[in-house]
């Protein structure tokens, strides 16, 4: 097993990774992603690219994990004046999707922001496929990130987390990530069933990797 991981690369997204992103994307979220509209996984893949939630162009901070041309994860990173092209809000894709899915998105977009403050590097979006979890993959997108981090002169990681989701909240704690606040929302609640979520951040000169 660890051999195998030996192989696993860490390196910047490029536009043929799209659908194979957006495959990690639809399965890794697919409860969350009910929430939002009722489509199949395949179905769900199209949406992500339609509706340009997968990001399809590169820019720094949008990495992925692979293995022989196999994509196993991927991280998305956002900071202050980041040179990145700029994300379409693809508003008459996503109308063909319905009324409530086009809220629920807008709101999604409103209670998590992807505008972290000056200094900080945000984890918009962390994501390993199934099969290849709890082998290290998302500490090894962690750690190169925080290299890009501070290449890039910020010198914390943001990021925000569902309560919930243990094994994430796990794996940020085992990074040494510390809640910075707790939020309730009763939108979050009615739309999207987060009953509450963490703001956690880590300091990049003090980090446990
Ligand atoms: C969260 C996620 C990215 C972790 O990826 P991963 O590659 O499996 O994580 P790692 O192997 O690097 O695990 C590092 C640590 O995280 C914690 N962890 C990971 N999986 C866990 C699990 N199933 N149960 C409990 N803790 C877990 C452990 O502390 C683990 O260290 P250990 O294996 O030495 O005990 C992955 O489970 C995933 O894609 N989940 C769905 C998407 C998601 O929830 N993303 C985060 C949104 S905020």
């Amino acid at each position: 097993m660890a051999e195998e991981m030996k192989e696993v690369i860490i390196r910047e997204f490029q536009p043929s990774d799209l659908r194979q992103v957006a495959k990690i994307s639809a399965s890794s979220f697919r409860s969350d992603l009910l929430k939002l509209v009722k489509l199949s996984e395949a179905q769900m893949v199209d949406f992500l690219i339609e509706t340009g939630e997968s990001f399809p162009y590169p820019f720094p901070g949008y990495i992925v994990a692979e293995r022989n041309g196999e994509l196993l994860g991927v991280m998305r990173l956002t900071w202050h004046k980041q040179n990145k092209p700029k994300a379409r809000f693809k508003i008459s894709k996503i109308l063909r999707y319905g009324w409530l899915t086009t809220i629920k998105l807008l709101v999604m977009r409103y209670l998590f922001p992807e505008k972290p403050s000056k200094g900080a590097c945000h984890v918009a979006e962390i994501a390993v496929k199934q099969q290849t979890r709890r082998r290290g993959i998302a500490t090894k997108l962690l750690n190169f990130g925080k290299e890009v981090a501070l290449k890039n002169g910020l010198s914390k990681y943001t990021l925000n987390v569902d309560a919930s989701n243990i094994t994430a909240f796990n794996l940020y704690q085992k990074m040494g990530f510390k809640i910075e606040k707790r939020h309730r929302n009763l939108l979050a609640r009615w739309l999207m069933g987060v009953k509450e979520w963490y703001f956690m951040s880590l300091n990049l000169g003090a980090s446990n990797q």
